[in-house]
């Protein structure tokens, strides 16, 4: 089997790759073929060390993938060798070959790829989490997604999509915003030129019910100026580097709301909470109401590289790692 270890927090660069026999699953686990593993912004801050959690080196980066059960352990019966599998791992999922608890694993729906399955649970269930559990959002309102063309944006598009919402997306660049058009959204805002404020008040004829924010930085605070009355602003990310402070007199004003979102922490202390969120994306996936893009694929051995231009922001919509 091959790996991905970073061997000293720095650069994506300093990735190594290393050949190693194929792991055997113990008590309880099941050993799965890697079909692809999903790309996430977090990766890059594990191996940068900048990640609240800061892990100490060596360890195999990434927290999705999706494969083909080969050998189960003892005491695991739910899990059968072939079955095609999702799992959300935190750290770990840039190899060729895992051993993974059985718990933490979940069949994927036959009409899904495992390519995108494989880049789906961090997207769509922090997207979920935000949308369904820590706020809401009606038919008849606005959201406004930064970072649209991103892993959480494009996910948030769909979502909203989904529960019947209108959604405007602000995005970088021309291609992010077509991703963004094509996933749902009816309008785009190119945010590094237009009047972030301005174009989303008029579009939303007066402001906005909604703000998905994974990015920070610059845009925070006028994404917050163009919600409208009852608004809720959406914390989720600070892609951009830098955490925005909030004045306070504009979330006072208008009633607005500012909504954090930790969805990863919440996952790992209520798994079970978490397994019926993963659920609901499952099914909305099946019955066509949600639609995830196919991601990118690039081989493994190139995991710095692909986090390179992550950090880059090179990348439209989500890649995963083929080993
Ligand atoms: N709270 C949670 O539970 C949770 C869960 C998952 C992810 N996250 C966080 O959400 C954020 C987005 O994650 P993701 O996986 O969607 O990442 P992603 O696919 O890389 O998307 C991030 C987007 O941020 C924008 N961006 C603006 N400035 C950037 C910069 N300096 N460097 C990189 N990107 C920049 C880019 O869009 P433009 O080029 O269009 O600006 C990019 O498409 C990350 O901060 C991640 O840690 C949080």
């Amino acid at each position: 089997m091959q790996r991905i270890v970073c061997t000293g927090w720095g650069p994506p660069e300093d990735l190594v790759v290393v050949d190693e026999p194929d792991p055997v699953p113990g008590e309880g686990q099941v050993a799965v073929k890697v079909a692809a593993a999903g790309v996430n912004f977090v990766d890059a801050l594990f191996v940068a060390g900048t990640y609240q959690i800061k892990v100490p080196p060596p360890f195999t980066p990434g927290s999705e993938l999706a494969g083909i059960v080969t050998a189960v352990g003892p005491g695991v019966e739910l899990l059968q060798v072939g079955d095609r599998v999702l799992s959300s791992l935190g750290l770990g999922a840039f190899t060729s070959h895992a051993v993974l608890p059985a718990l933490g694993v979940t069949r994927t729906p036959d009409s899904l790829a495992l390519t995108t399955a494989a880049a789906l649970v961090q997207s769509y269930c922090t997207a979920w989490f935000a949308l369904q559990r820590r706020t809401t959002v009606r038919p008849d309102e606005t959201v406004l997604v930064l970072g649209a063309g991103g892993g959480v944006g494009l996910a948030a598009i769909d979502v909203a999509r989904s529960m019947g919402a209108r959604v405007i997306a602000a995005a970088s660049t021309a291609e992010k915003l077509e991703a963004a058009r094509a996933m749902g959204a009816t309008d785009t805002i190119a945010y590094e030129t237009e009047d972030l404020k301005v174009r989303a008040r008029e579009l939303s004829e007066g402001g906005v019910d909604v703000v998905v924010d994974p990015v920070g930085g610059p845009h925070t605070d006028p994404a917050l100026r163009a919600l409208g009355v009852f608004g809720r602003l959406v914390v989720i990310g600070f892609a951009a580097g830098s955490i925005a402070t909030l004045p306070a007199n504009q979330v006072l004003l208008k009633n607005r709301t500012v909504v954090g979102v930790d969805w990863g922490a919440w996952a790992m202390q209520h798994p079970a909470g978490q397994a019926v969120v993963l659920d609901e994306v499952l099914d909305a996936v099946r019955l066509g109401e949600l639609h995830p893009t196919p991601p990118a694929e690039r081989p493994l051995i190139e995991a710095g590289a692909v986090l390179r231009d992550l950090l880059d922001r090179r990348l439209t919509g989500k890649t995963v790692l083929v080993p």
